[in-house]
């Protein structure tokens, strides 16, 4: 046996010191008898807007394309998307959808009008996806429609035709125009959007004003019994509760099933140089937690206007756009909102779906901006190749929270402190699945310093979490087309004593006996 010399000695204890002393600490308590609401598989949802190449090449390439394709949509990404469930589309905008007349998406693709798409890099718009070509794509992946009406340039006799043209199952003109063009059976629609943005995009309104307008539209969106989806008024958005407060307080419940809400995390918090993608400082790395974790005080401050307006909580809040909005990359067009997404961003999903489990009683629906090459999007695509973000790996791991029965619990953590500022170093959610199985999802925050968690579990027999780990060893690790698999999911297991989290990892894991 080798003898150490004291120097050598105190080296080698040095070098085991920072995982045991410099580790955040961490303490979840939880009785697995206990249930909290049921964490509604629309979180989950995404958005799909007429935006860059998110529609079309990301999504849409035609049936002619050399891409292999079912009904003009690309398999590749179709499965994909299938393999993560997603549970619901958001379609066709965004600020699109305040300036697009659905009856420009319907018939003969040869004869859809061309528009400019004034919102995003002024190119043409072939109308070429429309209506008939989105219930492809929903019913592809087996998700929801959410259709988000035109209340900025449209009339409510137009908004009220779209909703008669999907869904009326009688003998009317509009609704055999929609046999016509090749649907026999209504379209099932899950949610509405009356409007979007309407502070902003949609029309530059205040919440009196736009409150009046949804009563007036909203009183002539019809259809057979059974068949009205759950209305959805357009809210506000960042740190403003004025418009959850408005609406609610304005619009009588029984018109709308929930308010919409807007949140994207820019790391420095400026429109005009919101930060990059990649290659980004450590500092970037604490300010885009700072700001993104902002969304735990936004939802419960426009949570508390709704527990004051509507007590019964009849009314859902609806993150229908939240995610990273990085500066755009010099080549690329600006308007086309096209980012790299890197292991920051799978801890920012990671965190925001915390949160959004905890006020599961009211958030019940949130469509991440946005599915395919806009902003925090799952797959980015080149011509035929196809890559998976990080983002999507923590859809992919998350997705056994869809539908489940949240448990209450208590976490004691360090903070991750930078500069004199802080966050919780760790996050986590516990819930029962839809398959009776006991879930854990954890975050460590901090990109340098890994997290020793105890896992306090009552109610259960449980001492392992076996599941799966994702991390990297650098802040901006992303998957490229050159090396998609950079960042990937691997196997995890560990005791629930001291379960240690690597530094800006994700972790769910089912707790077992
Ligand atoms: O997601 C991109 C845009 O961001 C949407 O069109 C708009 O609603 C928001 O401002």
């Amino acid at each position: 046996m080798k003898i150490l010399q004291p120097k050598v000695l105190a080296f080698a204890v040095a070098a085991l010191l920072p995982l045991s002393v410099q580790a955040h600490q961490a303490s979840i308590t939880f009785d697995a008898s206990q249930q909290g609401p049921v964490i509604n598989r629309d979180i989950y949802g995404q958005f799909a807007e007429h935006l860059g190449r998110g529609i079309y090449e990301g999504l849409w390439v035609g049936k002619d394309s050399k891409i292999p394709n079912t009904k003009g949509f690309r398999n590749d990404v179709i499965a994909a998307l299938k393999e993560i469930k997603v549970p619901l589309v958001r379609w066709p905008g965004g600020c699109f959808a305040d300036e697009y007349h659905w009856r420009e998406g319907i018939g003969p693709q040869n004869k859809r009008p061309i528009k400019v798409n004034t919102h995003w890099g002024g190119v043409e718009e072939t109308n070429a996806v429309g209506t008939h070509e989105f219930f492809d794509l929903v019913e592809l992946l087996g998700a929801e429609a959410y259709i988000n009406g035109n209340l900025g340039t449209g009339t409510p006799q137009e908004m009220a035709e779209w909703l008669e043209y999907m869904t009326s199952d009688k003998n009317s003109t509009l609704a055999n125009e929609r046999r016509a063009n090749g649907r026999d059976k209504p379209f099932e629609i899950a949610y509405f959007g009356v409007g979007n943005e309407a502070w902003g995009c949609g029309g530059n309104m205040r919440p009196e004003y736009y409150s009046d307008l949804y009563r007036h539209y909203a009183t002539f969106l019809k259809t057979p019994p059974g068949k009205m989806p759950k209305l959805v008024a357009s809210g506000g958005d960042t740190a403003d509760t004025s418009w959850t407060d408005v609406l609610s307080s304005q619009i009588p419940l029984r018109m709308m099933d929930g308010i919409s809400y807007h949140f994207y995390t820019l790391p420095k918090n400026d429109w005009k140089d919101k930060g990059d993608a990649l290659n980004f400082s450590q500092d970037e790395w604490f300010t885009t937690m700072e700001r993104t974790y902002r969304m735990e005080k936004y939802v419960s401050d426009n949570v508390a206007k709704l527990d004051k307006n509507d007590p019964d909580g009849k009314l859902g809040f609806y993150v229908d756009e939240w995610g990273t909005w990085y500066n755009p990359e010099p080549d690329r067009e600006p308007g086309f909102l096209y980012q790299q997404n890197s292991m920051r961003d799978a801890v920012v999903a990671a965190v925001n779906f915390n949160i959004f489990h905890k006020h599961a009683d009211r958030v019940r629906m949130t469509s991440i901006a946005q599915m395919v090459n806009v902003l925090q999007a799952m797959i980015l695509t080149d011509n035929e190749k196809m890559v998976l973000t990080p983002t999507y790996y923590v859809y992919d791991m998350y997705k056994v929270f869809q539908d489940a029965t949240s448990i209450p619990f208590t976490i004691k953590t360090d903070k991750y402190s930078f500069e004199g500022d802080n966050v919780p170093a760790v996050t986590a959610s516990v819930a029962k699945g839809t398959d009776g199985k006991l879930y854990v999802a954890l975050v460590n925050l901090d990109p340098t310093e890994s997290a020793s968690v105890n896992l306090h579990v009552n109610g259960v027999k449980a001492s392992k979490a076996v599941g799966q780990i994702l991390t990297a060893d650098q802040m901006d690790a992303h998957n490229s087309f050159d090396n998609p698999q950079q960042v990937q999911p691997a196997s995890f297991s560990s005791s629930l004593n001291k379960l240690s989290l690597p530094a800006k990892s994700v972790v769910v894991a089912e707790l077992v006996p």
